[in-house]
């Protein structure tokens, strides 16, 4: 790797491979201090309250039928409280892989963390998203759509959830189907190619941009979509350099692709928001050191008040506020 370089010229500074400025965006832990042990404690006592509340019945009943329809499509838990049922009560339902960041840097196992995702995730979100009492949201692969129902017991008016696989998007419709919340409307699309996405005050994505062919695109279209704010909840190395790796998973007969993740760090995805105009106090991260986890917070309404004042670099505008042309125009 190339060293960075910081070179002032006549008429211009050049900055390769490092943010302009070194300026630091202010940062918290994800977790208050000394909490995650007792976040854990309370995800096991539920594994445990699962166990014991348990009524065999349930399984015959139409609800376990439905969930049963779409078994291995169950990468989230959804819980029906009134049916005394959730998609984790056979364990032929639930979809096992390693857990990613809902094992909370290992502190849960892939198993405990398979069971219970993506409630891991939200005993953090929950306390560090804005409220939503009132707000449009939208959350970009919403899989079987546990936050949209979270956002909806939250208060938020409209909700729209957005997914790319066919049958997580008709697994969260159907879950809807039965938990009966009216603002939501779950859609079965691709963010990166879909114009007819409207912009909504927040936009929340979790493990998603990662997982695009084009992660730093697909960063600038949420932008786009966020009138007031950026939830962006992701793996990223604990780095200040530029980095990028590219992984991918294939079947054993490494035929077949079944997916693809571009893991950057810290440092080029901070540079790269300074790029398209944010300034350092508009971004807010949460970091679980050692685990390369950073939930980014970012505050979209300067960014679009600047564009519309034309202060945004005129070869990115256009990009940036995603002024399609369209065939015949
Ligand atoms: C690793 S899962 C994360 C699911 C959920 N956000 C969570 O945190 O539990 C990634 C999800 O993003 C969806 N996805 C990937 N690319 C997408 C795209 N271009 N448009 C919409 N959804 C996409 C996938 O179908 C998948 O459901």
């Amino acid at each position: 790797m190339r060293e960075p370089l910081l070179l002032e010229f006549d008429n211009y500074v050049y900055v390769q491979g490092r943010d302009l400025m070194d300026e630091e965006s202010p940062t918290h832990p994800l977790f208050a201090e000394g909490t995650l042990p007792e976040v854990v404690a309370e995800l096991r006592a539920k594994l445990r309250a699962d166990q014991e509340s348990f009524r065999p019945e349930v399984l015959n009943g139409p609800v376990a039928q439905g969930i049963r329809a779409r078994a291995g499509q169950w990468f989230q838990r959804i819980d029906f409280p009134a049916h005394g049922i959730s998609t984790t009560s056979d364990r032929a339902w639930v979809y096992f892989d390693e857990g990613g960041v809902n094992t909370l840097g290992k502190n849960l196992t892939s198993e405990e963390a398979c069971l219970l995702r993506p409630l891991p995730k939200w005993m953090y979100l929950q306390k560090r998203i804005p409220p939503l009492e009132g707000k449009s949201i939208l959350e970009v692969g919403s899989s079987n759509g546990f936050f949209p129902f979270r956002f909806a017991e939250l208060g938020a008016k409209k909700i729209t959830g957005i997914d790319v696989q066919k049958y997580k998007h008709e697994s969260a419709v159907w879950a809807n189907s039965i938990l009966g919340w009216k603002m939501i409307e779950f859609r079965h699309s691709d963010f990166l190619v879909d114009l007819s996405i409207v912009p909504h005050d927040i936009v929340f994505s979790s493990e998603v941009i990662n997982h695009t062919l084009c992660p730093l695109w697909a960063i600038a279209r949420l932008v786009s979509l966020a009138k007031e704010t950026l939830i962006l909840d992701t793996g990223v190395f604990e780095s200040k350099k530029h980095e990028m790796e590219l992984s991918s998973g294939w079947s054993r007969d490494r035929e077949k692709l079944y997916f693809l993740s571009f893991h950057i760090s810290d440092g080029l995805l901070c540079s790269y928001l300074r790029i398209l105009g944010f300034r350092a106090s508009e971004i807010v991260k949460y970091e679980q050191r050692g685990a390369d986890h950073t939930l980014y917070i970012i505050d979209t309404s300067g960014l679009h008040q600047r564009q519309d004042s034309g202060e945004i670099v005129e070869d990115l505008r256009r990009s940036l506020t995603m002024e399609w042309t369209l065939p015949g125009h």
